[in-house]
C-alpha cells in the first residue's frame, strides 16, 4: 500500500479546505472558527504530510502490521478533530472533539511503535 501517497493526498486536501476557511475568515472579518482552521492546517496538513514524508524516508515503516490501522486512524481522527471542534463551538458538546483527540493520540503512539520497531533499525 502506498501510505505516502494516501497521507500526502489527504494532507493537501486538508490544506485546501483549511486555507479556504482562512480566506473566508479574512474576508468576513469573522475569526470565530480560527481553532478549526488551525487544526485543519496543523493536524490535517502538517502532521499527515509529515507521516507521508516519513513513509518515503523510511520505507520499512510500510511493512509494519500497524501501518494500515495507523494510517486509517490518523486520517479519520485528523479530519474528525477540526469537525469536532466546530461541532463543539456550535453546540457546546465536545464529545466528537474528545474522541477525535484520543484517536489522534493513539495514531501518534502507533507511529512511534512503528518507528522504533521498523524504521530505526532499517537505516
Ligand atoms: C491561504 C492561507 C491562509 C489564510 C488566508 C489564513 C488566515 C488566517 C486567519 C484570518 C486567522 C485568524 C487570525 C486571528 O484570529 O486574528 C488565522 C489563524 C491561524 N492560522 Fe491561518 N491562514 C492560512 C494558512 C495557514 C496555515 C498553512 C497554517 C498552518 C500550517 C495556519 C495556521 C494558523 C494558526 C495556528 C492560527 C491561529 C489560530 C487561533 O488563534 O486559534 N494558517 N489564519
Amino acid at each position: 500500500m502506498r501510505y505516502d501517497l494516501i497521507f500526502i493526498t489527504t494532507a493537501l486536501l486538508c490544506l485546501l479546505v483549511g486555507e479556504s476557511l482562512g480566506i473566508w475568515m479574512g474576508v468576513a472579518h469573522d475569526f470565530t472558527f480560527a481553532p478549526v482552521h488551525a487544526h485543519l492546517n496543523l493536524l490535517g496538513w502538517v502532521t499527515l504530510a509529515a507521516y507521508g514524508l516519513m513513509h518515503r524516508a523510511y520505507p520499512a515503516l510500510g511493512a509494519s502490521r500497524l501501518a494500515g490501522p495507523q494510517c486509517a486512524l490518523a486520517v479519520l481522527s485528523s479530519v474528525a478533530m477540526p469537525s469536532g471542534i466546530a461541532y463543539a463551538m456550535l453546540t457546546q458538546n465536545p464529545i466528537v472533539a474528545i474522541v477525535a483527540a484520543l484517536g489522534v493520540f493513539a495514531a501518534t503512539a502507533a507511529f512511534m511503535i512503528m518507528f522504533v520497531r521498523k524504521a530505526r533499525l532499517a537505516v
